[in-house]
């Protein structure tokens, strides 16, 4: 056997070989329900819009409506185009169509999604927004901070993709509280951030911070607000900056970025919601994103408004300054700007 034939018998083998491992994978990928049904779709980027690379299998999803969606670019702030006047109305819902929608939600195949953060400084509606999402898209959420979350009972039973490393990308989008920059460009596909007013948030995670991990009563917790002690005025300060740091990072740094505000959620849930399952790149199914906010209220216990005003007139001024700054943050990169926020009375 010359040197000639060898090889063109080698090329010939291998091309038989590679060709048989292809088809087996492809055998493999078809049958396997989960791979070849709910798969993440991959993103395709252009210069000034978003297209979503509808394959001809999410097509063929029941009720699916997204082909031809687009996104308006504003620097790296994506405003994603929805027209939701077609959608189911709540009334046509029944409960054992939206329970469904609960019971179906699964864990995606390990590497299949991309990363997209879910930021948001504390009590500003990410663990509502985590639930409505799962619904909407029938996939789980993970969470940046699954090793002291994934004991938790909520966690085991609901968010489930928050039990493991979020770096296994089977998540649809990841809960995250950290700011800093060199966590932001871990989410190469970008992030969602949700925007509440301060003034509520703190005093929410007030709550929960002392309330729910330190065991002070709730009374006690009142009272330390009323009397505006050292004991709530020390947190302020730390917790201001915090709202603004997160916001103005995030905002700054992140090269993908969809901005939700908390008030437009709670005003708007459907718009809202349709926006982020866009942004997320899945299909848009109505029922589902009907279903979810049949399911998932805005938490009480984030409400927690209180009927005096807990804060000092210079707590008032520093939070509107830093408050103003994300508004202008937000003015200069081309974004929409901040709601108008309700900021207790003024004494
Ligand atoms: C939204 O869709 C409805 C029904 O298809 C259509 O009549 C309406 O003009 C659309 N609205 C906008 C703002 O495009
Ligand atoms: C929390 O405080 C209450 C009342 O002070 C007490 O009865 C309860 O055992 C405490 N719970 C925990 C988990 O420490
Ligand atoms: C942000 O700015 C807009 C106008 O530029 C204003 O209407 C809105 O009230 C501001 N929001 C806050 C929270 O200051």
């Amino acid at each position: 056997m010359d040197m000639k034939s060898a090889t063109q018998k080698i090329t010939k083998y291998s091309w038989t070989g590679l060709f048989l491992i292809l088809f087996m994978l492809y055998i493999v990928r078809n049958t396997h329900p989960d791979l070849s049904d709910r798969q993440s779709r991959p993103i395709k980027f252009q210069r000034d819009t978003v297209v979503y690379d509808v394959s001809p299998k999410e097509k063929k999803r029941k009720g699916s409506t997204n082909s031809g969606v687009t996104m308006q670019r504003r620097g790296n702030l994506l405003y994603p185009m929805v027209n939701v006047t077609n959608f189911p109305r709540i009334d046509d819902l029944d409960e054992e169509e939206c329970q469904a929608m609960m019971d179906d939600v699964i864990v995606a195949p390990a590497s299949s999604m991309p990363l997209i953060a879910l930021a948001s400084f504390p009590r500003s509606g990410n663990t509502w927004t985590r639930s409505l999402l799962q619904v909407a898209t029938g996939y789980s959420t993970g969470s940046v901070h699954w090793e002291s979350e994934r004991n938790r009972q909520r966690v085991q039973e609901w968010f489930l993709a928050g039990t493991e490393d979020y770096m296994r990308q089977t998540g649809v989008c990841v809960k995250t509280h950290e700011f800093s920059i060199d966590h932001i460009p871990i989410f190469n596909n970008g992030a969602i951030i949700l925007i509440r007013n301060p003034y509520y948030s703190v005093v929410s995670d007030y709550f929960r911070f002392f309330g729910g991990l330190k065991n002070i009563s709730r009374d006690q917790l009142v009272e330390s607000m009323e009397s505006r002690n050292d004991h709530w005025t020390k947190v302020l300060l730390p917790q201001f900056q915090r709202w603004k740091l997160t916001n103005i990072n995030w905002i700054n740094n992140c090269k993908r970025l969809l901005v939700v505000f908390f008030e437009d959620l709670e005003r708007d849930p459907v718009r809202e919601l349709t926006r982020m399952v866009t942004f997320l790149g899945q299909p848009l199914l109505p029922r589902r994103i009907m279903c979810a906010i049949y399911n998932f209220r805005p938490m009480e216990a984030h409400r927690s408004h209180m009927n005096f005003d807990p804060y000092t007139p210079e707590m008032h001024a520093i939070l509107d300054s830093y408050i103003q700054e994300v508004n202008i943050t937000l003015l200069q990169k081309g974004g929409n700007p901040l709601p108008t926020y309700e900021k207790y009375a003024l004494t």
